[in-house]
């Protein structure tokens, strides 16, 4: 027995939290494919991104599936500018299954969401040395077993309630249409494809990536194409963001659904 994280990440700040924490990481995308319905162990731990002002829905749809059998049960939202309130969801999960979480954390990282944020910008302003202390600050509460929910601000929550009806906008499955376009200098590698948790990417030898229509909203395409090769509309820049305690092929790993 010992303690199991579970996590969702586009662009591995996801991962980071749950390496910083410890125990197991088990990707969320991979738990969901293998289909088993039951977890136990002494601790267990959900590590989602914000969408919107939520939690990426995919996590939520883990937490409807999946019985977490724990003495200690704990969720921590990574987010990068105005954080909403994406514990909230995952709070009511686990209410409509009949537990509580014992503790909640958010911690603002780098933001990935291209249309509104430059990466270069955000790796200069997220000091990453700070986010360590934080989430060391995390890990130690988890080790402590501390019981502590996060306290949500009324304009958080508002985000959080108006974040939710633009959700699908903004992180849904058919927002990649409108969304990412696909230049010349991609090269066909196919790396978009084997890093999508929605197994929306397929890659035919010489042509360009074709997007379907279960996108997670995560990013993680754009981020990670080696040739800088895919943009979203309206992109503040064409900078990147894949955080440094994770590599491309733990992002490929964890999201891979071919
Ligand atoms: C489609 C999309 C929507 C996002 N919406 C929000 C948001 O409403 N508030 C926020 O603070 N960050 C938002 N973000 C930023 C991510 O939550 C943040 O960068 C997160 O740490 C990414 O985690 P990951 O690297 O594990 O994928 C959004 C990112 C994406 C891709």
């Amino acid at each position: 027995m010992g303690m199991k994280v579970f996590y969702f990440t586009g662009t591995g700040n996801g991962l980071a939290i749950a390496k910083a924490i410890g125990g197991e990481a088990i990707s969320i995308p991979q738990a969901l494919k293998c289909g088993r319905t039951r977890y136990e162990d002494d601790a267990i731990g959900i590590v989602t991104p914000t969408y919107a002002g939520n939690p990426a829905r995919i996590v939520v749809e883990f937490l409807n599936r999946v019985d977490l059998v724990a003495g200690y049960r704990f969720a921590v939202a990574s987010y990068g500018g105005g954080m909403g309130n994406p514990l909230k969801p995952l709070v009511s999960a686990a209410a409509r299954k009949g537990w509580r979480f014992d503790y909640t954390a958010s911690v603002k990282m780098v933001d990935n969401y291209l249309p509104l944020f430059d990466a270069d910008e955000e790796r200069k302003v997220k000091d990453q040395a700070a986010i360590g202390v934080e989430l060391k600050r995390i890990a130690g509460d988890v080790a402590a077993r501390t019981r502590f929910l996060a306290h949500v601000g009324a304009g958080n929550a508002l985000y959080g309630v108006v974040g939710r009806l633009a959700y699908n906008r903004i992180a849904g499955p058919e927002m990649v249409r409108k969304t990412f376009t696909v230049n010349d200098a991609c090269v066909s590698c196919g790396i978009c494809a084997r890093s999508c948790p929605g197994g929306n990417i397929t890659v035919e030898e010489g042509r360009h990536p074709v997007f379907g229509s279960s996108c997670l909203g995560c990013y993680g395409c754009a981020h990670i194409c080696p040739h800088n090769a895919i943009h979203a509309k309206g992109e503040k820049s064409a900078a990147r963001w894949r955080n440094p305690a994770v590599t491309v092929k733990e992002l490929i790993a964890a999201n891979d659904q071919r």
